[in-house]
């Protein structure tokens, strides 16, 4: 019988999500990887341990999580059954639907018919009656903004999701459905897109200025590059990182293309008194745009080395300079 700490609130950090009433965990858990099939199931109920009982008190999922598809939704569902029913009203779960799902022209994109009932098959999985927050996944350049937001509408009134977010919107359309949900009296809360010290699209694409103008919270995701901003591949690729479990989305050129530079970083976090791990998250929470990072983890100890970035968040001018100039 899973106990958690009860000193699991004293040294997180809480962020208001936006102007919303909602407020989030400054570190986050994703299970994008780890939590599928090929995952071990004891390792996923530590790291959901670990994570609740330091005040993670959000776990993001969608519906295309896996591999297989659907299993860390199977899973992360099994865990909360099993561990977690008595602490559903102190948990934030998030998944959501954009990318192809199942065969055929209803199961991908952004239609009413899909976003419907992705959800409803998400609930089944993850075995719960509703989820905090449900995004759409992708823009969607095909179906008009006004069906999508509406379906994300029907969602809220149906009660099967508290809040609804947008991930991987660019500014100038998360401003059109903010409008569009505003009207319609929907609680959007949240931007979901990819940020790090490698990765600043959000700022060339608007949307970290126009979340903020908006008041809607931005959470982001591979704050860590994938592993690439930690001490994962300074002395080469070990057998169990990402890049050999799953070759999907991070690959050795990358790595081999990046590495000079990752060394560089991690010898500014440490002069700075952090891993570089803590060092790339405290730089995306630097100036308070960003309401929580969505980390994803291999292991426990991850996840604590992660949770101290918030620790020290403060960047001098000159350290910042040295950043970008790497
Ligand atoms: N909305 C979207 O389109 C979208 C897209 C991608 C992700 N996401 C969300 O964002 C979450 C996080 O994405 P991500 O997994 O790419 O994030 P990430 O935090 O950039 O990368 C996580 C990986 O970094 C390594 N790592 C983490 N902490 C470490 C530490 N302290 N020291 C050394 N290595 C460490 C681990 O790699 P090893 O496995 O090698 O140990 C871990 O699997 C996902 O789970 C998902 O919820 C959303």
């Amino acid at each position: 019988m899973y106990n958690p700490d009860a000193k699991r609130y004293n040294t997180m950090k809480y962020n208001r999500c936006g102007n919303s009433g909602l407020l989030l965990p400054a570190v986050s858990l994703g299970l994008w990887h780890n939590f599928g099939d090929t995952g071990n199931y004891d390792n996923m109920v530590q790291m959901c341990f670990t994570a609740f009982d330091n005040g993670i008190t959000h776990f993001d999922l969608a519906n295309n999580y896996g591999p297989e598809p659907g299993s860390a939704e199977i899973n992360f569902g099994k865990i909360i059954k099993e561990n977690f029913s008595a602490y559903r009203d102190e948990l934030i779960i998030s998944t959501k639907a954009g990318y192809g799902m199942w065969p055929g022209p209803y199961g991908d994109w952004g239609s009413r018919k899909y976003l419907i009932s992705s959800l409803d098959q998400s609930l089944q999985r993850m075995r719960l009656d509703y989820v905090d927050i449900f995004y759409h996944h992708r823009m969607d350049p095909q179906t008009p903004l006004e069906e999508t937001m509406g379906a994300l509408a029907q969602i809220v009134h149906s009660g099967k999701a508290l809040y609804v977010g947008l991930s991987n919107y660019d500014g100038p359309t998360l401003e059109k459905a903010s409008r569009i949900l505003e009207d319609l009296r929907i609680p959007f809360i949240i931007n979901q897109n990819k940020y790090s010290i490698f990765d600043r699209t959000i700022e060339k694409n608007g949307l970290k200025q126009k979340a903020k103008e908006l008041k809607k919270g931005i959470i982001c995701f591979s704050p860590l590059a994938q592993g690439m901003l930690t001490d994962r591949y300074l002395e080469g690729i070990p057998a169990d990182s990402r890049i050999r479990t799953d070759g999907r989305f991070l690959n050795e050129n990358e790595v081999e293309q990046n590495i000079s530079r990752v060394r560089a970083l991690n010898e500014i976090a440490k002069r700075r008194g952090q891993t570089l791990a803590e060092m790339a998250l405290a730089w995306i929470l630097k100036d308070n745009y960003v309401t929580s990072v969505l980390i994803g983890a291999s292991k426990p100890s991850q996840i604590l080395d992660n949770i101290r970035a918030i620790e020290n968040t403060t960047f001098t001018d000159d350290e910042l300079k040295a950043i970008d100039n790497i």
